[in-house]
């Protein structure tokens, strides 16, 4: 298994351009199964998360081709099998994402339940929920969900008790085909919603509400092609913006907007970091010390809990304390323990985590969980005093492309150690 080495104590200073968005590309790939015809996306990262959905699509039939030079996949339909099997969906839970679209055009889908995660339980019900009150049958056997529908999905209104950004995307696409209207409210707003509402759209679906907690579909009998760009990774920018500023350096995030950082923004700004929106990017640059500052997630436009564990590594070197309150997932604190190994204070207790900075923290071997909480330990590796040893990298490929190559390039002491 691969490990990264970091030489801490580098000032980071630079361009890094903002790949596609991992959160949106999942589901936008899956559109593909809703049109017979071709779905081109650009801007495409090359991540081991866009890969697995790819081989899941392909083993459905779909012709899937991602050229990581021009950064497109190109994806062809239409499907001709129904099940997502147990050994892919078990790498990654987004899989789920095809169930929707299969019931919308095809009235059937077997898709094996994803089970939880290192972060939680992640449950679907959900998903599952919305899908019968739009008229599907849906039985557990086995591990797997068994799906069907006499004819069309029926068009509904669906309120979501909590917010979910997988069920919005998948009730959203199952929506498109629908016969008749749906509403979804209290939909989730994260950006990569948006970006599928504009690709649906260009694809000839009749959807109302884009950016709002309440999206209105109007069914159509078919979907066409199209081609589409995938928005910025803001987790991407928001994780290189915590890097920048623990190493005192300053950053051009390019391709970046300040919007898209939703609550990110303003609780940078009060750690001291100065966010600037230029022509081409967002420009981060530490101002002076670090200051401690609380921070609660919440679904955008709050403070996405993809940006908790890189926050709390920047916090762990800030000065005073900061409150940092999970409210997301029941066990996205993985990163505590190995934060605390190179020398951080952290007092993790139920969602919420108390971080007392500390002057510096000190090199040590440590262990990636997942992914968010991987990129948090190359954080605080980058200000740490001597050498750092990430293990299980893989975590970080799902969601990161190339990050040993893009923090090297704005002077990162940072390599990749094949193992
Ligand atoms: C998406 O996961 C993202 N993944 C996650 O990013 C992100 O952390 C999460 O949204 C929240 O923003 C992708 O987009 C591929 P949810 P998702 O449904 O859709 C509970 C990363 O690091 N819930 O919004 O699975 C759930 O357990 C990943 O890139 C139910 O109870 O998240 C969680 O507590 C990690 N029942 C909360 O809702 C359901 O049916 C939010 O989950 C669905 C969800």
């Amino acid at each position: 298994m691969d490990r990264i080495r970091l030489q801490g104590g580098r000032r980071l200073d630079g361009r890094i351009a903002i790949g596609g968005a991992k959160n949106a590309a999942l589901p936008l790939m899956a559109t593909s199964l809703l049109t017979e015809q071709a779905v081109i996306l650009t801007n495409a990262p090359a991540l081991a998360d866009v890969a697995t959905m790819a081989n899941l699509l392909a083993q459905h039939g779909l012709r899937v081709e991602h050229d990581t030079t021009s950064r497109q996949i190109l994806l062809d339909g239409p499907a001709t099998q129904f099940e997502a099997p147990y050994d892919l969906v078990r790498k990654m839970r987004a899989s789920i994402l095809v169930l929707g679209p299969l019931l919308a055009r095809f009235g059937q889908a077997r898709v094996s339940l994803p089970g939880g995660c290192a972060i939680g339980t992640r449950p679907v019900d959900l998903h599952l929920k919305g899908l019968e009150q739009m008229g599907a049958v849906i039985d557990l056997e086995a591990g797997y969900i068994n799906a069907h529908v006499e004819g069309r999905l029926k068009g509904a209104r669906i309120i979501f008790p909590q917010v979910s950004v997988g069920a919005t995307e998948n009730l959203l696409m199952a929506a498109t085909l629908a016969e008749g209207t749906t509403q979804l409210v209290n939909a989730a707003r994260e950006p990569e919603i948006t970006d599928l509402v504009k690709c649906l759209v260009s694809m000839g679906a009749k959807i109302e509400g884009e950016g709002t907690d309440r999206l209105t579909v109007q069914g159509v009998d078919s979907l066409h092609g199209t081609t589409h760009a995938i928005l910025p990774d803001r987790i991407e920018a928001g994780t290189f913006a915590c890097a920048g500023a623990i190493t005192g350096g300053e950053l051009l995030l390019e391709g970046m907007t300040l919007e898209l950082f939703g609550a990110c923004t303003r609780s940078l700004r009060e750690a001291g970091v100065e966010m600037l929106q230029e022509e081409d990017g967002v420009r981060c640059r530490r101002l002076n010390g670090l200051h401690g500052v609380d921070v609660m997630t919440e679904p955008f436009p709050g403070f996405a809990t993809d940006m908790q564990a890189q926050f709390m590594a920047l916090m762990a070197v800030a000065d005073g304390a900061s409150m940092i309150t999970e409210t997301i997932f029941e066990n996205r604190f993985m990163h505590v323990p190995e934060l605390t190994r190179m020398g951080a204070r952290i007092n993790a207790h139920g969602s919420s985590a108390i971080v007392r900075g500390v002057a510096k923290l000190s090199g040590a071997p440590v262990m990636a969980t997942d992914l968010r909480a991987s990129v948090s330990l190359i954080i605080a590796a980058l200000a740490a005093e001597g050498e750092t040893i990430v293990n299980r990298v893989y975590h970080l490929d799902r969601g990161y492309e190339r990050i040993e190559q893009k923090l090297a390039a704005v002077g990162a002491d940072i390599e990749r150690m094949p193992g």
